[in-house]
């Protein structure tokens, strides 16, 4: 049976470029991992778009003086050209507030709130907020800044802090003061909608208790995202929380009722049901399937790449908005249900290294960002595909540094991978005519080679398959060093001299493995895989199971190229 996966990457808030430590978190293995499971012959759909509702991207639009609908628009676009650049390829890249996308997204949020609404899960209470008495409005979220009650750190907002990462209550904030005028606001009573996520707790922690074992859930969960979300539930329980807004940037909410005049469903209940609302917006543009083919149908796999700031959201809020919609009991999923995620990927922050300088957090503010927009005016996508995955902060963070990103270019992909074929090819071309030589009789050290290469299709499966990313391209990499060495080792440069038999067939074994390795760097550098295709004369390439499907004897060889040029850079 054909598997089917819906994968989406955490929708990035329209309100800056992107850089590499977002690359880095969700995008490039999500895209890894879409790329890999088309090659299995999966079905899959592939959704990002902009996150544009809510504070982040109003306090953004005052600062630079712009209305929001278009500083939302001019990120959305900067965004999708950065992804683009880099070979990050969705089906649909859409935005919450985007035209085109706009309506249906509301109309997916809205319902979902009437449906919860309906089933009695929000309660109406009446709280105090912060009031800004000179912008003569309410403090959403990041409007407000203070110290916070746990760790006090002075990088705390309205809804999380950003010292230890722990969601706050505005009110609970110490020394708050007003993002929009530097004023101390005053508390004022405001009605809010709360999810009951106390009744869904049981739910929830059962669901995630399930997810602990992968043989029995059948998914790698990774050990920060359940610590992190049963922890959560342990410690502290699941207080109600508020799902709307005193903000008018956003979704209104859809209630009659003169207390929900003004106001906005909150950012992160809508910002996930985008996921949805953009894969209906795919479906209606290629007129096929409907959504819920996708959405609420047990045979397909749900599986989020998010960073480690959205763990909770992605793990304990989102679902239980999904399960608060279900009708029946049960966490196992029901056809016409949502399902809940099969997986939810989370990579930690990834830090910056300037030389001779600590390890620092990446910042916007301090300028220690490198932006994905001014590295493809210099650099081609496979060289950052291959960095950001080999340090890939997967369990924990990891730096990004520009001299070790050259390094790792020129040294592993350079010398190691792009020479291996280089060199195999160079050498078919000058002594084989520009062909495949014949195989002969192989001995066991060509066997052997060639069992290495099924291992390594069998290994590198397996890491992805468990969306371990790195130790998948450690595989793959394993792969070229032990192609070099069984060239070093069977000498078809001396061979070549004095048994033309024996040098045939150690280059055609050469080129088996670079055809192995051509569908293997696929997912992680389609770019360069295509170039190697071409060598080739290869057209399977991006099927799996034909990674050890041999070239015959005499198949003609394109002309070598270089696959990664050396590159020399400032390292400022
Ligand atoms: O942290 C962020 O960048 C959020 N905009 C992610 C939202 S993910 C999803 F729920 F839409
Ligand atoms: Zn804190």
């Amino acid at each position: 049976m054909t598997r089917r996966f819906l994968v989406t990457a955490a929708l990035p808030y329209s309100n800056g470029r992107l850089h590499v430590g977002h690359i880095a978190g969700a995008y490039l293995p999500a895209d890894i991992y879409v790329r890999y499971l088309r090659a299995t012959g999966a079905e899959v759909r592939f959704i990002c778009g902009s996150d544009d509702n809510g504070v982040a991207a109003l306090k953004t639009a005052r600062e630079e003086g712009k209305p929001v609908e278009e500083l939302t628009a001019f990120y959305n676009d900067s965004q999708r050209r950065a992804f683009d650049g880099l070979n990050i390829r969705f089906d649909i890249y859409g935005g919450t507030h985007q035209p085109g996308f706009v309506e249906t997204h509301e109309r997916f949020s809205q319902d979902f709130f009437r449906k919860i609404y309906d089933k009695g899960l929000f309660t109406k209470r009446t709280s105090k907020q912060l009031f800004d008495v000179q912008a003569q409005q309410f403090l959403p979220d990041r409007f407000v800044k203070g110290t916070c009650p746990h760790c006090k750190s002075e990088n705390a907002f309205g809804d999380q802090c950003e010292g230890c990462g722990r969601t706050l209550e505005q009110i609970a904030l110490l020394n708050p003061v007003s993002v929009l005028t530097g004023t101390k606001p005053e508390l004022r009573e405001t009605k809010h909608w709360y999810l009951r996520l106390d009744q869904l707790q049981g739910k929830l922690s059962q669901w995630l208790a399930s997810k602990k074992d992968p043989v029995s859930c059948g998914a790698h969960w990774r050990p920060v995202v359940i610590n992190q979300s049963l922890g959560r539930i342990e410690a502290e329980g699941l207080p109600e929380r508020a799902m709307t807004r005193d903000l008018t940037w956003g979704v209104p909410v859809p209630l009659d009722d003169p207390d929900a005049k003004g106001k906005s469903l909150y950012v992160w209940f809508d910002a996930p049901i985008g996921y949805v609302s953009f894969t209906a917006a795919l479906l209606q543009r290629t007129g096929a399937e409907q959504y819920d083919h996708w959405w609420k149908s047990p045979d397909c796999k749900v599986v989020h790449f998010i960073g480690e700031d959205n763990i909770v959201f992605h793990a304990i809020t989102w679902p239980a908005m999904m399960l608060a919609t279900h009708d029946s009991d049960s966490i196992q999923g029901v056809v016409g249900e949502y399902q809940l995620p099969h997986n939810v990927v989370a990579n930690c922050f990834l830090n910056i290294k300037f030389p001779g300088k600590e390890e620092e957090k990446i910042s916007k503010s301090r300028g220690t960002a490198v932006w994905i927009e001014d590295y493809l005016q210099s650099f081609a996508a496979d060289p950052l595909r291959y960095y950001l995955t080999a340090i890939a902060p997967e369990t924990q963070r990891t730096a990004f540094e520009f001299d070790d990103f050259l390094a790792r270019n020129n040294g592993e992909l350079g010398n190691a991978l792009g020479n291996f074929f280089n060199r195999c090819i160079s050498f078919a071309h000058k002594y084989f005519e520009g062909k495949v030589p014949p195989a002969g009789e192989r001995d066991d050290a060509d066997r052997a080679q060639l069992a290495r290469c099924r291992e390594a299709v069998e290994k590198v499966g397996a890491e992805l398959e468990g969306c371990h990313f790195k130790a998948a391209l450690g595989e793959m990499m394993a792969l070229a060093r032990a192609g070099n060495l069984y060239f070093d080792q069977t000498k078809p440069f001396l061979s070549r001299k004095t048994d033309l038999a024996a040098c045939a067939r150690a280059i055609n074994v050469c080129l088996q493995t670079a055809r192995t390795l051509t569908t293997l760097i696929a997912p992680f550098l389609p770019e360069s895989a295509e170039k190697a295709a071409t060598m080739l004369g290869l057209t399977d390439h991006q099927t799996w199971s034909a990674a050890t499907c041999e070239l015959p004897q005499g198949r003609p060889l394109a002309d070598a190229v270089v696959l990664f040029p050396r590159l020399e850079g400032e390292t400022t």
